[in-house]
């Protein structure tokens, strides 16, 4: 027999009304709508009724068993249309054919030559950190750190000399694509935008160009720019709009991932103390490398506790393309679907404890029990984030490198959750304030 969808009754309204006020922030009103209505629910407002579809076999069907009814291009939303071709919102053969294309430059193999760079730009970005004297925004000295990464590593190109003319604008598009009004009023004029997006094409189509002319005499090619100038059949507005889809998926959520751990581990000094010991055992006073990531176990669980808490990606959208059933629930073709790593990973069905933060929960003992789907920072399927590899060492020789050289302690105050294109901590208006100082 097909159930009815769950919407909001007022009373449920007006408690995730009180919790988003409370909490200043828009995930404490999904949680009460999650509490309140149960694992599949639809949101009632006007213009925007998505079904969400909570834990871990819901987690299945959207990513796995119903991927091909499911479309990841929503033709009117924001992402879509500074995306354009890219990776994150394509489907059918376009989306796989260049998903070929470009794995090389994320695959496993490809990681160890990125390591250099990795230790390289923390240093050269961390290096004033230990004499400021007052605290850092921590939020944003990582994104300083994550996006010379990326384009150092992916495209092979130093953004450092760009980025005071970047910066805005990255920030920029970043809220272009973040929830807003949009959702309820897509064709929403959207002024002030424009300038962001010009500056940050002039900067990728010069990158192309540039590439194209020197890449006969490159002794290096297997980065994804020159994959992507020597793949056939490539267009500049094709390889613009990859390089566009990395700098953003690819910045962004390592940026989320780190500052939200860097929160965390200021919130339990314990486990701080723990993660510093740790890369002084493993690595020393040498520069964190491959060698150590299997050793560094409690940095490891640290990183998973961080983005089950806070998952940066929290969600993700879909497109019913054919009338679809979950469990009993008739979803009709072109409804928004969504799933929620962020509402998963705080199921209290999963895990114990939920709002604990405890990363020895990851040891392999305690997790023999957990379904499959359960923790999903990084997607699933055959469209699991091409990036995970990558993400994993990123996290790990960055936080290493920084534990090892500096100690961080919170500005008291409390710290909000943000949604903008991923999770971030906010607070008073700010990121993540802490101080930090040069150890030893
Ligand atoms: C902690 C870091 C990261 C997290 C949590 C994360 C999370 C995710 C998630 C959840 C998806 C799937 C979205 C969906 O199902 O709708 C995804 C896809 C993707 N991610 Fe990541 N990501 C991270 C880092 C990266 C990095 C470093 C890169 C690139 C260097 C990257 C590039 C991409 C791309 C291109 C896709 C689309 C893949 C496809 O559809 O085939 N991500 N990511």
């Amino acid at each position: 027999m097909t159930q009815t969808i769950p919407v909001p009754d007022n009373v449920t309204a007006l408690a995730a009304l009180r919790a988003m006020i409370r909490e200043r922030s828009v995930m404490a009103g999904l949680e009460a709508f999650h509490a309140g209505l149960g694992d599949v629910f639809r949101l009632n407002l006007p213009g925007f009724a998505p079904v969400f579809l909570i834990g871990p076999e819901a987690n299945r069907f959207v990513l796995v068993s119903a991927r091909d009814d499911l479309r990841w291009r929503l033709e009117s939303d924001p992402i879509d249309r500074l995306l354009r071709t890219g990776l994150l919102v394509t489907d059918g053969a376009l989306h796989d054919g260049m998903r070929r294309t470009m794995s090389p430059a994320l695959h496993r193999q490809a990681l160890p030559g990125y390591v250099a760079q990795m230790v390289h730009t923390t240093d050269a970005i961390s290096a004033r950190w230990g004499h400021l004297g007052q605290p850092l925004d921590l939020l944003d000295e990582i994104r300083r750190i994550a996006l010379p990464i990326l384009t150092g590593t992916m495209f092979d190109v130093n953004v450092l000399p760009d980025l005071n003319t970047l910066w805005d604008a990255v920030l920029k598009l970043l809220k272009y694509i973040s929830p807003g009004a949009w959702l309820v009023w897509p064709g929403a004029p959207r002024p002030g935008y424009g300038w962001a997006m010009r500056q940050v094409d002039d900067w990728l189509y010069r990158l192309i160009r540039e590439r194209r002319a020197t890449i006969h005499t490159r002794e290096h090619c297997a980065d994804l720019l020159s994959i992507l100038v020597t793949a056939p059949g490539v267009t500049d507005d094709m390889i613009r709009d990859q390089l566009l889809t990395m700098v953003i998926a690819g910045h962004d959520t390592s940026t989320a991932m780190l500052a939200w751990t860097f929160a965390l581990l200021g919130q339990h000094p314990d486990a701080l103390a723990r993660a510093q010991a740790e890369v002084d055992a493993v690595v020393g006073a040498g520069d964190p490398g491959m060698e150590h990531l299997d050793r560094l176990d409690y940095l490891d669980r640290v990183l998973k506790e961080s983005m089950r808490f806070y998952p940066p990606a929290h969600l993700g959208n879909r497109l019913a393309a054919a009338d679809l059933d979950f469990e009993g629930y008739h979803i009709p073709a072109g409804s928004r679907v969504v799933y929620s790593p962020y509402l998963t990973h705080r199921h209290p069905a999963l895990w114990d404890d939920p709002l604990r933060f405890d990363p020895d929960r990851w040891l392999p003992e305690r997790g023999a029990d957990r379904p499959h789907y359960a923790y999903v920072p990084f997607g699933g399927g055959a469209r699991t984030c091409i990036g995970m590899p990558f993400a994993q060492v990123e996290g790990k020789i960055v936080l290493a490198r920084l534990l090892q050289r500096f100690t961080f302690a919170l500005v008291p105050g409390p710290i909000r959750v943000y949604m903008g294109a991923t999770l971030e901590p906010r607070m008073n208006g700010a990121g993540l304030r802490m101080h930090v100082r040069a150890r030893g």
